[in-house]
């Protein structure tokens, strides 16, 4: 089965949630997802039949009821998708600017799943005001109403009568997750480029992220987070410490394209670390996926340094 996406999401896990996946228990009770954006790893989750119920919580409100939006009023929503969408080719920059600045007066959530459909990369930018900023993509006319409708329809199905939505800050998600949840965390970038991120509603502090991170270990609660990552030999974004002894597991998202066109050829890795809990019930060890079976004969390299654990078992 293809995993549908309802939108494109700039941080999108949906490429990599297959081998983050290989990392849920089996007979997960609840997949917790505090950062949940697309959704995209409780998509492909229950699409894989990984876990029973769901919860998908986005500090971005209207994300959040478009969520909700998708699972339970799926086909209103794409009827009014259509109709956008249909109104569009007369002037379509002219049409995406009014949807955009409608949106940012009322902030309807059927009206961002438009602008999600249309803006560039689908990046979800907002200015110092919280006002939706992002420009059209002017190349691509976004997803046609037919696929979309399709789309919501596979969504809903899949998470329809399982799932909870909610639109809080993801300590008061934390605060209240049970024992048996599996927590997947994907919380907004560090930045690439150093700078404070302004693509999502809020930044959040490292050091609190730690703490609610220790407050887990404390209760035993089985997670995963997505956290910082390296391009080639540099690293972005501060790494987990390793008082929180977490397994690290490194996973190759692909060659970087702005590194190509400077003539590098360097590959994005992501980290996934797992809470002690999960990891000593799945008796894993860090480990590389490595893109391309024959890179991984060729490279046969250990992860950089993290906790006191060495590299024993490769899990792809
Ligand atoms: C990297 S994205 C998650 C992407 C997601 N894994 C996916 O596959 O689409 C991080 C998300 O965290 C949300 N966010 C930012 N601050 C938050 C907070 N304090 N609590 C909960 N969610 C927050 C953002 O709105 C954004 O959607």
């Amino acid at each position: 089965m293809t995993v549908p996406q309802a939108f494109q999401y700039q941080g999108s896990k949906r490429a990599l949630a297959p081998l983050i996946l290989q990392y849920l228990p089996v007979g997960t009770m609840r997949l917790v997802e505090p950062f949940s954006g697309s959704a995209a790893l409780s998509i492909a989750a229950a699409a894989r039949g990984r876990a029973k119920e769901f919860w998908l919580n986005d500090f971005n409100a209207p994300l959040a009821q478009l969520f909700s939006l998708i699972i339970n009023g799926q086909k209103e929503l794409g009827k009014f998708y259509q109709e956008l969408w249909r109104a569009d080719h007369s002037d379509a920059l002219e049409h995406y600017y009014q949807v955009r600045e409608s949106f940012n007066r009322t902030k309807d959530p059927r009206l961002l799943l438009y602008l999600l459909a249309r803006c560039v990369k689908g990046a979800v930018r907002y200015n110092g005001e919280g006002f939706f900023n992002q420009s059209p993509d002017k190349r691509r006319l976004g997803t046609q109403p037919e696929t979309m409708q399709a789309n919501l329809n596979t969504i809903s199905t899949l998470l329809r009568g399982k799932t909870i939505v909610t639109s809080v800050s993801y300590e008061d998600v934390l605060a209240n997750v049970r024992e048996d949840d599996v927590v997947y965390m994907d919380p907004p970038y560090q930045g690439v480029c150093g700078e404070r991120d302004s693509r999502y509603f809020s930044g959040i502090s490292f050091d609190d992220f730690v703490a609610q991170l220790a407050v887990l270990n404390l209760k035993n609660v089985r997670y995963l987070v997505s956290y910082d990552g390296r391009l080639g030999n540099r690293s972005y974004g501060k790494p987990l410490p390793a008082k929180l002894q977490l397994t690290l597991v490194e996973l190759e998202a692909g060659r970087s394209s702005q590194a190509t066109l400077l003539g590098r050829d360097e590959m994005t890795v992501e980290s996934l670390y797992l809470s002690r809990a999960l990891a000593e019930e799945l008796e894993v060890h860090p480990a590389i996926h490595r893109k391309h079976r024959q890179e991984q004969m060729q490279l046969m390299e250990t992860p950089p340094p993290y906790g006191k654990t060495k590299i024993s078992k490769r899990v792809s």
